[in-house]
């Protein structure tokens, strides 16, 4: 059976990294890509990729390029974006921890597992690492929900021991040995990582975040995940939690949960050691700026990150994020990097919502890139999607000026298909 595709449009695609030197020199631009058994083989001109016998898709004068991927949500958060009024802590209280009770129904964990990951789809992102809740099932509902969809993903049960209502809480030993078990039955089961995830330090207890350390230790192709100075009032309390700690990071550190493979959400208000130990530990920050905007955390200096050398992806934080669309997120990294005082590059931002997000999670060599040997997970972008942005694109002289106001201005109406594993999903 011949499985051979051809895809035609502009196809936008990094040689380095657009941090590296001047962005636009960072990307190629091709008119063709061919999809053999679910993976890319080859990208380059419409004359190199003759296709042999394969059946050939022409977008156009759309934009392709890899799924995005969002690296931090919680999706057990789907059904509660958008609350209204608070700050982190009373957010959590007050919105978040009911609507993570329901999850204790594995029925509702699988509808609302199904719910989120149609919406990401729909929004073009191709994989997600997700934090649950409490409740096992809940991890098994993700991990079945993007099965069942062919996505790559990461997820993990979020652990808390205290600081969280009777209901939602397990213990040290419960926590290391629920997610031992998860960890063992998804964690590289098809396109499946698990990602060991503490909520954060002041949901645990010391002895909960030295089980989760040991259990790290013992796998540790594991992932881990978890939040890190979001709120100046956060940072406070975790410094009356663990006196001891010299930062917040420090108390992941003492535990045994700082490492290159994990993914600390947020890191707004760093000092300066966290800094330098997240760049000398190779680990990684899911910067996550409608988030921070709509609970009111503060502005992250994502270029200050990446120029100290850590490694920093894109993130919706569903729903503390305020959208489901890595678009208005990458529109919002835009926002928040002005009021820092710099313009990111489109190039910036389309790299942070693909490859910097995947590298972010450790799975570059499979998703977030177009080169050849990942999977084909793809994003069609239809520059023209609403009269608004489709008259301000007409004026534009070069790729980027036309690919801007998309990215400022577009939503699931701008994703014109998306690909997941060489099958075409359609748009939403
Ligand atoms: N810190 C601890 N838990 C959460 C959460 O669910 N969302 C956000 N934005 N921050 C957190
Ligand atoms: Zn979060």
């Amino acid at each position: 059976m011949n499985t051979s595709t051809l895809i035609t449009g502009r196809i936008l695609t990094f040689n380095a990294s657009p941090f590296d030197g001047a962005p636009e020199d960072a990307v190629t631009w091709h008119e063709a890509l061919r999809i053999d058994s679910g993976r890319i083989t080859a990208v380059g001109s419409r004359a190199d990729l003759v296709p042999v016998g394969a059946a050939t898709i022409d977008y156009g004068a759309h934009v392709i390029c890899a799924g995005f991927v969002d690296c931090h949500v919680h999706y057990p958060q789907t059904a509660m974006i958008a609350s209204w009024g608070k700050r982190l802590i009373d957010w959590l209280n007050t919105y978040t921890f009911p609507e993570e009770m329901r999850f204790a129904d594995p029925a509702y964990a699988q509808k609302i597992a199904a719910r989120h990951l149609d919406l990401a789809l729909s929004m073009g992102t191709t994989t997600v690492a997700s934090y649950c809740t409490i409740h096992p099932g809940s991890v098994d509902a993700i991990f079945a929900a993007a099965e069942a969809r062919g996505m790559a993903i990461v997820a993990g049960k979020t652990c808390m021991d205290r600081n969280a209502p009777e209901g939602l809480r397990d213990t040290a030993q419960s926590a290391h040995d629920d997610s031992k078990l998860l960890l063992d039955r998804w964690h590289g089961r098809g396109r499946a990582r698990y990602a060991i995830t503490p909520r954060f330090s002041p949901t645990s207890t010391p002895e909960q975040l030295e089980a989760l350390g040991a259990l790290w230790a013992a796998h540790p192709d594991a992932l881990m995940q978890t939040h890190l100075s979001e709120q100046t009032d956060e940072i406070a309390w975790v410094k009356s939690l663990y006196p001891q700690a010299r930062d917040y990071l420090d108390t992941y550190e003492a535990h045994g949960l700082l490492g290159a493979r994990g993914i600390y959400g947020h890191a707004i208000h760093m000092e300066l050691r966290e800094l330098d130990r997240l760049a000398e530990i190779g680990a990684s920050v899911a910067h996550c700026p409608t988030s921070n905007t709509f609970i009111g955390s503060g502005l992250c200096d994502v270029t200050g990150l990446m120029g100290r050398g850590v490694t920093v992806g894109l993130a919706t934080d569903t729903g503390g994020g305020s959208s489901f669309s890595m678009l208005r997120t990458m529109a919002a990294a835009y926002e928040v990097a002005q009021l820092r005082g710099t313009a990111l590059h489109p190039a910036h931002l389309m790299w942070l919502a693909t490859e910097g997000a995947a590298r972010s999670l450790h799975m570059v060599d499979d998703i977030g890139t177009l080169a050849p040997g990942s999977a084909a997970d793809l994003v069609v972008l239809d520059l023209a999607s609403t009269p608004a942005i489709a008259q301000r694109e007409a004026e534009a002289d070069t790729i980027w000026e036309a690919l801007f106001p998309t990215i400022m201005m577009g939503d699931d109406r701008a994703i014109a298909d998306v690909w997941v594993a060489g099958t075409r999903r359609g748009a939403s």
